[in-house]
């Protein structure tokens, strides 16, 4: 097998089948084609591309792994009341993951984590952000462990958050907090 060379870019226009493809491969969920487009095109939505450059026959620049965020009013989520309310400072915000995958055969060499890192590095650039935070379904061990290895706190287990194919699973809400909480 070959030494891949791992390379991280925004997800562009071009990207729009793999990704679609990408998310039907690897997740339980079914994605509107209003998310793929708004994701392309960087609307409301930051993400991150890992490429392969060493792979041959034009697939060089073809995702094998993907993150992609948006950035909410922290008052508007759910975990707003964990920060501290500022009223002079109405307009703090979170950064939320919606979606992470890595291409089976390219998974355990620390894609998720760069793509996460990115992420961070991201949010903490955001004078405004306070944290980065996600779901995760209850049962997605690999997924539960790179968060808790990068740092990211464990604040609640949701009942029933997620329904697939009419059964409830629970979810976990990960938080990892930036430029001082
Ligand atoms: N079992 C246990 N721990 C694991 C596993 C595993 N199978 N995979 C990753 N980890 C942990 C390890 O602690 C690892 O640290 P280490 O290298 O020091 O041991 C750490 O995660 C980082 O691993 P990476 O190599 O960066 O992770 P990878 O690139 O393999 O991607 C991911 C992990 C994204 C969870 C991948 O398995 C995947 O695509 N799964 C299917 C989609 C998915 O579950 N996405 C996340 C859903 S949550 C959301 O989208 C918000």
């Amino acid at each position: 097998s070959h030494r891949p060379t791992i390379c991280y870019r925004p997800i562009q226009p071009s990207d729009l089948e793999v990704l679609e493809r990408l998310h039907a491969d690897i997740f339980p969920i079914r994605y509107e084609e209003e998310f793929f487009q708004n994701v392309v095109h960087a609307r409301d939505i930051v993400s991150w591309a890992a490429v392969d450059r060493s792979r041959p026959n034009g697939h060089s620049d073809e995702l094998i792994g993907f993150v992609t965020a948006r950035i909410v009013l922290a008052k508007e989520t759910e975990i707003g009341d964990l920060l501290i309310y500022d009223p002079l400072k109405p307009d703090q915000t979170l950064v939320y993951i919606l979606t992470l995958g890595v291409v089976e055969t390219y998974r355990n060499l620390g894609i998720a984590r760069s793509l996460i890192r990115q992420v961070i590095k991201y949010a903490s650039s955001i004078p405004t952000c306070h944290a980065v935070y996600l779901h995760v379904i209850s049962y997605n061990i690999p997924a539960i462990h790179l968060y808790k290895k990068m740092s990211f706190k464990c604040i609640r287990r949701l009942q029933g958050f997620y329904l697939i194919n009419d059964q409830h699973y629970d979810s976990f809400l990960f938080v990892y907090y930036v430029n001082g909480g």
